[in-house]
């Protein structure tokens, strides 16, 4: 697949940058992505994603090429290895809710695809359909809960490890799958993806250092049976979920989210039954937490 999109030489483009709460999410408004971007643009998105966590755009024009070529300015594109993909598309995510359906994608606070070595970088979903209310989604800024937990706990927290597994997705699969259009691929039963990550990691970019466990994939600490573990990750995940470090977005019909996985959770609301929405979601490679 080839890219038609191409980063074109910076020109100093005024940016207008409107920041969604005071640590979490900004809109960037006045750019056209199907229509080129500018280097120094890029810089900019690359910026506000590693200091606010996400950047959206509304009122967007995409096709799955003029996507791809998009994310394909910020790295190479990794498909999802759990998930189906969109029909010729093998490197496009479908976020699809039927009106029938009963459950979505992501309505639990997780950072996508922490049970690979590799996590990525960041996703970037595009809304093609949405519905009239509801199915908003909420992002929370793990650099700043990081850096607002007691000094005792960031020094108990600093260097150890957690697992994380895809099992959360993987045991519950048929169950899953049968209310849901968005369907986990059946060839995945038994056969488990899991990665040690640090449970701070430090952003490579910013060099900050952010909190990386979530609700669905960090299944226990280094050392610790999941039972003894839960206590302390369920404490983590509350923190990190306070309303001071999140933001919630309303779609609208050509709204883009990039977020930056390194260092956010996010979590989709499954509010509008009887509706459909439908978005694409393409994920860019990242590097080893560290
Ligand atoms: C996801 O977790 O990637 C889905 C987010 C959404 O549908 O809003």
């Amino acid at each position: 697949m080839t890219s038609t999109l191409l980063e074109r030489p910076a020109t100093s483009t005024a940016l207008d940058i409107r920041p969604m709460t005071g640590t979490c999410g900004v809109e960037v408004l006045g750019v056209d992505l199907a229509g080129g971007i500018d280097a120094d643009v890029v810089a900019e998105v690359r910026r506000l994603l590693a200091e606010r966590g996400v950047v959206f755009f509304r009122d967007q024009s995409l096709t799955p090429d003029t996507h791809r070529a998009f994310a394909s300015l910020f790295g190479p594109i990794v498909s999802n290895p759990v998930y189906d993909h969109v029909p010729g598309h093998p490197d496009i995510m479908p976020v699809v809710k039927e009106a029938a359906d009963k459950y979505n994608i992501g309505d639990t606070w997780h950072s996508d695809m922490s049970y690979m070595e590799e996590p990525p970088l960041g996703s970037i979903l595009y809304a093609r359909e949405v519905p009239p209310f509801g199915g908003d989604t909420l992002w929370t800024n793990m650099t700043a809960a990081y850096d607002a937990l007691p000094e005792t706990l960031k020094t108990m927290l600093d260097g150890r490890r957690a697992l994380h597994s895809d099992r959360f997705l993987t045991e519950r699969l048929q169950e899953r799958n049968a209310g849901r259009s968005t369907r986990l691929r059946e060839d995945r039963v038994g056969k488990e993806l899991n990665a040690l990550h640090p449970v701070v990691r430090r952003h490579n970019e910013s060099g900050r250092p952010a909190l990386y466990v979530n609700y669905p994939f960090t299944w226990a600490f280094e050392g610790m049976s999941r039972e003894e573990s839960l206590p302390l990750l369920n404490q983590l995940v509350q923190h990190a979920t306070r309303p001071e470090f999140c933001c919630r977005f309303r779609w609208q019909k050509g709204s883009l989210a990039f977020w930056d996985n390194r260092c956010t959770m996010h979590y989709a609301c499954n509010d509008y039954q009887g509706y459909r929405r439908e978005m694409h979601r393409i994920t860019i490679a990242g590097p080893r937490p560290a």
